[in-house]
Order: C-alpha cells, then sequence, then structure tokens
C-alpha cells in the first residue's frame, strides 16, 4: 500500500522510520518532511493543513492511508475533509474527528470532557474578559503557584505558572485581552499539581485500544531541568515510576474512560490519544490531552514497538484494532536532542552539519534539517535526535552521548542528564 504521512519534525522522522519497516508497505510519502525524512521516503513539497493540495496528491499517487503527525490539521478538521469528500472518503486518516481534535484545541472543552466522565484531573474554572472580577476572585481562593492555561493551541506556549497572586492577575488580564490571540480570549484556571510527569500513549479505533510504550520527556533548556521551556530536549522509555500498579491505575480510571466517553459523546476517534499525565502521591491525574503522538517522546517510542506498525494502524482503520497484537522490546530506548545554540530563544539557521555518517549503534532522527546541495544543513531549534537502546537507561544513554559528540555544527547543544530523575 502507498501512505502519505504529514509533518515535518523528529517524530515524523520516527514514524516514517517505522512504518517504512512494515512489508505492508509499496510507497511512502512525506509532506513535508526533512532531510531525515528524504533518505528513507519521498518528500512532497505540501503543506500538512492545505487539505485541497492533499486531496489532489491522494488522488493522483493512489494513497491508501493518511497518517498526520502534528496536531494542526486535526484541529483544523482533515478527517472531517476527508469524509464529507465523496471522492476520498474511503481513504483512512489514523487521527481524529475535528471534535475530537478538540481535546487538545481547547482545554475548556478537555476538562468538561474530564469532568463529565470522571477523569482524575486538577480542579478548575474557565474564564472571558467579561467574567473577569470572577476569575480574580477564583485566583484568590487558590494557592500559589497559579496555573493559567490559554484555552486554544498556542504553539505550546500558552501555559503560564506564577507565584504572586498580583503578577498572575496582572498575566491573566493580558491573556484574556489578546496575549496568545484568539487562543487566549478563554483562559483556564487550574489549582497547581506537584509531582512528575509522563506521557502515555493510546491508539484506539473509538472501540478498543492498545497502551504504546509509557514515555518521559525533558522539555527545559537547561540541566537539572532548569531554564526556559523548548519542544523537548530528550526522552526515556520505559519509566521507572510508572510500573505496573501505576500503569493499571492509568488504564482503569483515565484509558476506559476516555475511551468510553468518546464512544458516549459520538466523538469519532480514530488515532493516538497522547495523555500527559503526572504523579501525584501515587495517584496519575491528567494534566492535557493531545490528539497526537509526542515528539521527542516518539523517537522512543516507536522503536520500541515491535510490532508491524502499519498493521496497527490498519487496525485502526477497519475498526479491528482488537485484533492485533502489540509487541513491544522489553529494552530501553532514549533521545537525546541536538539543538541550535541560542535556542529556545534567537538562533541561527543553514550551520553545516558533518559527521551524520561516523554514528554508529545509535539512530538519527532529523528535526530541524534541510538538505541544499549535497549538505544537510540546520533548519530549526530542534535539529537531530539520536536515539539509542540499552539494557540500561545508562547503557542507552552512553551510546547517545557518544554519537552526540561525534555530530558537529556550529553551536551545538544537547543535555547531558537527560533521564537524571529517574531509577
Ligand atoms: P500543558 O500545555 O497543559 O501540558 O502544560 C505545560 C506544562 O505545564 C505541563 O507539562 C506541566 O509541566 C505544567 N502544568 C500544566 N498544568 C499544571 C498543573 N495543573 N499543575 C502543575 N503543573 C502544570
Ligand atoms: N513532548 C510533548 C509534546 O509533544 O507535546
Amino acid at each position: 500500500m502507498n501512505i502519505l504521512l504529514l509533518g515535518s519534525g523528529g517524530r515524523e522522522n520516527a514514524l516514517a522510520w517505522k512504518i517504512k519497516q512494515s512489508s505492508k508497505v509499496d510507497n511512502l510519502y512525506v509532506a513535508p518532511g526533512n532531510a531525515g525524512t528524504h533518505l528513507i521516503a519521498q518528500n512532497i513539497d505540501l503543506s500538512s493543513t492545505d487539505f485541497p493540495a492533499i486531496k489532489d496528491f491522494v488522488l493522483n499517487n493512489d494513497i491508501h492511508m493518511v497518517v498526520v503527525g502534528p496536531e494542526e490539521p486535526l484541529v483544523r478538521g482533515i478527517y472531517d475533509f476527508f469524509i464529507n469528500d465523496e471522492t476520498i472518503k474511503h481513504i483512512p486518516v489514523i487521527g481524529p474527528s475535528k471534535e475530537g481534535a478538540q481535546l487538545e484545541g481547547s482545554k475548556d472543552f478537555a476538562k468538561q470532557f474530564m469532568a463529565r466522565h470522571s477523569i482524575p484531573t486538577a480542579k478548575y474554572q474557565s474564564f472571558t474578559l467579561d467574567q473577569l472580577n470572577d476569575a480574580y476572585a477564583f485566583l484568590e481562593q487558590l494557592e500559589a503557584p497559579y496555573v493559567l492555561k490559554a484555552d486554544g493551541l498556542a504553539a505550546g506556549k500558552g501555559v503560564l505558572i506564577i507565584n504572586d497572586l498580583d503578577e498572575a492577575k496582572k498575566e491573566l488580564k493580558e491573556m484574556l485581552s489578546g496575549m496568545f490571540g484568539d487562543a487566549s480570549k478563554t483562559v483556564v484556571i487550574e489549582e497547581f499539581l506537584s509531582g512528575i510527569e509522563c506521557s502515555v500513549f493510546v491508539l484506539t479505533d473509538g472501540e478498543s485500544y492498545k497502551i504504546l510504550p509509557v514515555a518521559k520527556d525533558y522539555k527545559r533548556i537547561g540541566e537539572g531541568d532548569t531554564g526556559l521551556n523548548t519542544g523537548g530536549m530528550g526522552a526515556v522509555s520505559p519509566v521507572s515510576f510508572a510500573d505496573d500498579v501505576f500503569m493499571q491505575k492509568v488504564e482503569q480510571r483515565i484509558v476506559i474512560p476516555t475511551v468510553e466517553g468518546l464512544k458516549k459523546d459520538k466523538i469519532d476517534y480514530k488515532g493516538f490519544i497522547f495523555l500527559g499525565l503526572i504523579e501525584v502521591k501515587g495517584e496519575p491525574m491528567v494534566i492535557e490531552y493531545n490528539v497526537r503522538m509526542g515528539d521527542p517522546e516518539t523517537e522512543v517510542v516507536m522503536p520500541r514497538i515491535k510490532s508491524d506498525f502499519v498493521d496497527l494502524l490498519e487496525g485502526v482503520a477497519t475498526k479491528t484494532l482488537h485484533e492485533k497484537d502489540l509487541e513491544i522490546d522489553s529494552r530501553y530506548a532514549v533521545t537525546v536532542m541536538l539543538v541550535s545554540g541560542g535556542y529556545p530563544g534567537d538562533y541561527e539557521k543553514g550551520k553545516e552539519i558533518t559527521g551524520l555518517q561516523s554514528v554508529t549503534d545509535s539512530i538519527l532522527f532529523h528535526a530541524g534539517t534541510k538538505l541544499s546541495d549535497d549538505k544537510v544543513l540546520t533548519n530549526g531549534g530542534r535539529v537531530i535526535a539520536i536515539s539509542s537502546y540499552g539494557n540500561t537507561k545508562e547503557e542507552a544513554l552512553n551510546l547517545s552521548f557518544k554519537n552526540a559528540e561525534k555530530i558537529t555544527y556550529d553551536k551545538k547543544y544537547y543535555r547531558k542528564d537527560i533521564g537524571f530523575d529517574l531509577k
């Protein structure tokens, strides 16, 4: 079969790598892709949100399945676009309907969903600018730190955690007045939860589900989880505190009620559910839903899946997921992200990357790279993820760190403490 994968980051390179291993795949296209996906698939110069252009491509290239990497096409309704068009409705899109994508596209929608289905999460209320005084009163009832979340998509920047009440009120007013445009016209104010976080990924066909390997990502730029938030500096799988007892609780209290809740609410959902979880005194609670795989978690989750991934995706498309096997590699997988100097602030692009050929015993997933003649150039803040296996976390990390030294470009930076807080 022929598959079109949408997206251009490390996540998509890891998905492409796994999809390409399936004996069921004839041609894999990635739109728009990067220099890493170029090595294993055919990059197509299309934006993942240009639905009419995607339709033309799908029809002209005999595509049998569309796999959606990032959230934006999902929140904009690519699933519904296909379903509502006679000429392409038979081609499955792996991803939720526009309504299902609201689990990520609207924090208020996600909180209401969790409340309706008794899924454990932080206490909250949502406010708009005309309710400013009520919002202040709600903040006054909470204890510091204060968690303010823009309702809509804000490129990962829409969550503020503030220690001082007056500062929180000031920021709240600015958010409601358009700090993140329309995305913050509604703000969710939440109780602060204290604990350690992990990412659980669920694949569902709307009826049954499979729980993919659990991972932990490292979001801050600095070692010891300090400094600014990034798109992710590394990840580890499995996660020591997410043991069988914890995962049982996750399945019973969160995964099953989520899948059943979607069914009860008649929300069409065939794709990935990403549960951003926090462990509070041994109990899992939901920090957020996303409707896609995580980045850089995918760069450790895909390597740990032994089963044919396209077979699983076919199970999603045809609602036969319960018939499929999911076999997991028992080894550790870790990834270390090489980034551009200055990221997540200003950084330069277009630096030549050398040493890629000398990497051994790791898998390279390109995040922000591009080809220029025969050269590979940096093309983003996050540049390349180096994923490795090991019988222990340390063994895997040592391979990634060894290879991180072999790759060179001007102002390369990476964190040397990925996994530091796990046993
Ligand atoms: P989100 O975009 O909802 O994942 O929020 C980004 C980050 O903010 C999360 O990964 C958490 O580290 C933190 N965060 C969000 N909500 C809370 C909360 N209620 N309590 C503590 N930390 C939070
Ligand atoms: N690693 C977190 C995310 O993909 O949103």
